[in-house]
């Protein structure tokens, strides 16, 4: 069966006490789920939130990593370094990453080669903009993101990957895909990923949607077939907004 999953990406936002704080109240609130249940802190703050969710369900995860091991390499985390703290799961392929610090997907296949060769799972994120939602190319860009930095990968390596499909239109913006869109969307992903690798390996990834969910519109857009839960931004940085959320999946 495919794994339901809610993640929180805190991007940056929230200081020590605040992720501190936050982590207290979500392990207080949070409801029993089957569904997995992740947050995402600034680096500064990983290992402290990882100490914070060690008696609960909460898997705490990086927003994004370096695909060197090591290195001269100013400002950067590596893989290595992630898993020293007990670090397993990376976001990667972040719109605001590939917008505001020019990553682009064969930059992002070395990444997810190098968080593979460390067993890390990967969220890896992608979407169209909104002008290609316009002008109708939308399929054409995911597919492509889609080939370009996972398409190389051996089929046992799926056992490590995530999917989060982001319309770069829908992150921060009030606006969320329709569960119509989401679901059209999670079902052509699913579908380029069987044209490459078949049937089982497609059934098996969890795909999640990311863009403006809210405890108002995350039930009916987790009722979809093919959505498999969510990445949540603004959402996630109050407790009983993503402990709601969590629930309606
Ligand atoms: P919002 O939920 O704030 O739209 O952000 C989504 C996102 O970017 C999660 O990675």
């Amino acid at each position: 069966m495919r794994r339901k999953i809610v993640a929180g990406n805190w991007k940056m936002n929230n200081d020590l006490s605040a992720t501190q704080a936050l982590l207290t109240e979500l392990k207080k609130q949070l409801p029993d789920t089957q569904a997995e249940v992740m947050v995402a802190p600034t680096f500064v703050n990983l290992f402290p939130a990882f100490e914070a969710a060690r008696t609960s369900k909460i898997q705490v995860v990086a927003q994004n990593m370096h695909f060197a091991e090591s290195g001269a390499y100013t400002g950067e985390v590596s893989a290595e370094m992630l898993g020293s703290i007990g670090i397993e799961a990376v976001i990667l392929g972040h719109s605001e990453r590939r917008a505001y610090f020019g990553e682009d997907d064969a930059l992002l296949a070395k990444k997810v080669d190098t968080a593979l060769s460390h067993e890390m799972e990967i969220i890896f994120c992608f979407g169209e903009e909104l002008d290609d939602r316009k002008s109708g190319n939308h399929f054409n860009i995911v597919e492509s993101q889609l080939k370009n930095a996972l398409f190389h990968l051996a089929p046992d390596a799926w056992d490590f990957i995530v999917l989060a499909y982001e319309p770069v239109w829908a992150i921060g913006t009030g606006e969320t895909a329709s569960p119509e869109q989401a679901q059209e969307m999670h079902e052509f992903i699913r579908k380029t990923i069987a044209s490459k690798y078949g049937q089982e390996i497609a059934d098996r990834v969890s795909i999640l949607y990311g863009g403006s969910v809210k405890p108002n519109n995350a039930q009916e857009i987790f009722s979809k077939p093919d959505v498999d839960g969510g990445l949540i931004g603004g959402a996630s940085l109050k407790a009983e907004d993503f402990t709601a959320i969590i629930k309606s999946i």
